[in-house]
């Protein structure tokens, strides 16, 4: 794999997704659709765009791998439709134009639950995601589905800091795969997923990326 497209870049998982990738001597070149500018690196390529009107015809968009780490909260978004435009719409137009142009593999950060049949919308929103890529017909396609990710984030979301106090503390009594997941873990994951490029559909789940 020489050339990695990644989506969501600015944000927790994003950012360290970057980092390896920048450092990593498998990745000849990531670019990185962001709606804020990222800081330069020379083997970056940072187009500023706004994910409603992606450019159809950017040289971006012939990459090897897409690794997609985007996405929001309802509280953040100030709507269902909102979050489900960032957490469905974004990522799926992200994917078609790189297949389009190419890709053979595409990962995903989803979540735990993620099912296009949950009555919970937020797993129902990251499930029909994950069966929308499924029919673009990536050669590799690799679906992480962490629980309550843990890390300190720059944004203050109070309700998440909560339930990673109470679930971290926890830890020990709860099953696998409701413990708080290291973002860094996360991460990893995702990177690894794009350059190995196992042929086929691969689900993994949360009680496989804890430290
Ligand atoms: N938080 C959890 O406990 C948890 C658990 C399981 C799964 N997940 C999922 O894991 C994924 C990554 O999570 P994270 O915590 O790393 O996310 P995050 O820190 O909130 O970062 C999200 C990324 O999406 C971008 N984004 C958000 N809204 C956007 C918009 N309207 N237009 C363009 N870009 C937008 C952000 O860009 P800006 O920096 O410009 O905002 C950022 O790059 C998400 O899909 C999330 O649902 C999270």
């Amino acid at each position: 794999m020489s050339r990695l497209l990644l989506a969501g870049a600015t944000g927790l998982i994003g950012q360290i997704t970057l980092t390896l990738a920048l450092a990593s001597p498998r990745v000849t070149r990531v670019i990185a659709p962001t709606r804020r500018p990222l800081p330069a690196h020379p083997k970056l390529v940072n187009p500023v765009v706004d994910f409603d009107a992606l450019p159809g015809d950017a040289d971006g968009w012939h990459v090897d791998a897409v690794a997609c780490a985007l996405g929001t909260t309802i509280r953040d978004a100030g709507s269902r439709a909102a979050f489900h435009r960032v957490d469905h719409d974004y990522p799926l137009a992200v994917a078609r134009l790189a297949r389009a142009h190419g890709a053979r593999a595409f990962a995903l950060v989803s979540a735990l639950g993620a099912d296009p049949a949950s009555r919970v919308f937020y797993s129902r929103t990251k499930g029909e995601l994950e069966q929308a890529l499924a029919n673009l017909g990536f050669d590799s396609l690799t679906l992480l589905r962490p629980g309550l990710l843990g890390g300190d984030r720059a944004q203050h979301r109070a309700g998440e800091r909560w339930a990673q106090r109470i679930f971290g503390a926890l830890g020990p009594v709860l099953p696998r795969r409701y413990r708080v997941v290291p973002p860094e873990r996360v991460a990893a994951a995702l990177l690894e997923a794009v350059l190995d490029a196992r042929p086929g559909r691969h689900v993994v789940p949360s009680e496989q990326l804890l430290g």
